[in-house]
């Protein structure tokens, strides 16, 4: 079997895309077509294209201040005779090569830790687990209408983009894990392709105060008879600093939406998220870790450049050993103490994305060092550039 795994061109997007229908479903051509940013790694066999992973390109927040070029797999596909056979892994491998002048990590949400797909993910092809994602459900909301609370279809969304991702800062600013939110990321994201494979009806909330909007909610329900789970999804929820009261009443406003419809409420997040006590107060419950952000580094070096860049530099040269890989983090010049890292690529892949303290890292023997640079500035540097960070997740983003 002669196979070629290689980036999509723009020619065959349309191929690509109609050979994903025929492993997820339909996807009408447009939805494609209509992302800014979005490429994917795909196989031939003897010409014919027999596998395809379509790949949304994102800038993520890592941290406060930490924002990286990031590729998102979605629909991973390889035509049904042709699975176990190394081509799933040889376009990863090839995906992993011809983004490397454009990207720091390739990424994917993926979930059932126990089944084959994750294994795919995990064992054969090397992805990390970065964060753990549960969903909340209520299955019978009740709430009040409150004063200041409007709702709109999706369309009023572009609109309002800009004052949307500045609450969202406001909310979210100490956490890490999900895309930048400028003022393109509203208009792009509600209108983004899989709203065209999960085909959901989108609203956005906004709560006013003295005619200013302090908070807003994107909610999203399936599409009645196509799917059997017809929940009101929270999407995307920020009020200005994260205030509390503004927070209670804006989600009032979207409970008594969905108690009206007599739909549960289901609101998936990370492990972290400052509204665990206003979720356990309004009778949601938290069901077990269902999904992961998983993540592959491409360009080590290029990500602890950026953590370095907002955490007060490196002044030691930074060599990296895993079983896979050998590289230089870091090069500060000549005459810099040198030291050599050592530890598993998972751990490599946590430090590098802000999911795992160097400092711990280092006292409980996950990385050992190797080298001359003197071990209390080693352990100095990495407890201040590797600091680990909380995530957040909104399912908004999920692809
Ligand atoms: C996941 C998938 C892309 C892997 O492609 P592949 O070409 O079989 O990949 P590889 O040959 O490199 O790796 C195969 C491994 O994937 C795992 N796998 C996951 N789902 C599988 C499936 N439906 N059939 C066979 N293997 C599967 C197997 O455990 C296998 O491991 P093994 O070789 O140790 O048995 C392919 O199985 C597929 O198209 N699955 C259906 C769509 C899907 O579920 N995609 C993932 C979610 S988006």
């Amino acid at each position: 079997m002669e196979l070629e795994c290689r980036e999509l061109q723009p020619a065959e997007a349309a191929q690509a895309c109609a050979f994903t229908e025929t492993i997820f479903g339909p996807l009408p051509f447009e939805w494609w077509e209509k992302e800014p940013r979005f490429t994917a790694s795909v196989a031939f066999v003897e010409g014919e294209m027999v596998g395809c992973i379509p790949l949304s390109l994102r800038r993520l927040k890592l941290a406060p201040g930490v924002v990286v070029d990031t590729a998102w797999e979605n629909a991973v596909g390889t035509r049904e005779d042709l699975r176990s056979r190394g081509i799933g892994s040889a376009m990863i491998g090839a995906a992993r090569e011809f983004l490397a002048d454009r990207c720091d990590l390739l990424c994917v949400y993926r979930g059932a830790e126990r089944s084959t797909g994750y294994h795919f993910y995990a064992d054969k092809t090397g992805h990390v687990d970065l964060c753990h994602l549960s969903f909340h459900r209520l299955e019978t909301p009740e709430g009040t209408v409150p004063a200041g609370f409007e709702s709109y279809p999706h369309t009023a969304v572009a609109k309002h983009a800009a004052e949307l991702a500045r609450l969202h800062d406001s909310n979210w600013s100490a956490y890490g894990g999900f895309p930048e939110r400028d003022e393109a990321y509203y208009p792009w994201i509600i209108d983004s392709i899989i709203w065209g494979r999960i085909r959901t009806e989108r609203r956005l909330h906004l709560l006013r105060e003295r005619g200013a909007v302090v908070g807003f909610c994107i909610t999203g329900v399936r599409e009645p008879g196509r799917y059997r789970d017809e929940s009101c999804y929270v999407l995307d929820f920020a009020v200005a600093g994260g205030d509390e009261q503004a927070a209670t009443r804006l989600l009032g406003g979207v409970l008594a939406l969905a108690a009206e419809q007599g739909r549960p409420v289901c609101w998936p997040t990370g492990m972290h998220t400052p509204y665990l006590a206003l979720l356990d107060s309004h009778g949601f419950v938290q069901g077990p870790r269902r999904m992961e952000v998983m993540a592959i580094p491409i360009r080590p070096a290029s990500l602890f450049g950026h953590l370095a860049a907002v955490r007060g530099g490196c002044d030691l040269t930074l060599d990296v050993w895993t079983p896979t890989v050998d590289c230089r983090l870091w090069d500060a010049g000549d005459h810099a103490p040198r030291v050599t890292l050592e530890m598993k690529d998972r751990e490599l892949c946590l430090m590098l994305t802000s999911r795992l303290d160097g400092a711990a890292a280092l006292e409980d023997e996950r990385i050992t060092t190797h080298g001359p640079a003197p071990r209390d500035k080693v352990r100095e540097t990495l407890a201040r550039v590797l600091r680990c960070t909380p995530w957040a997740y909104h399912h908004l983003e999920y692809i």
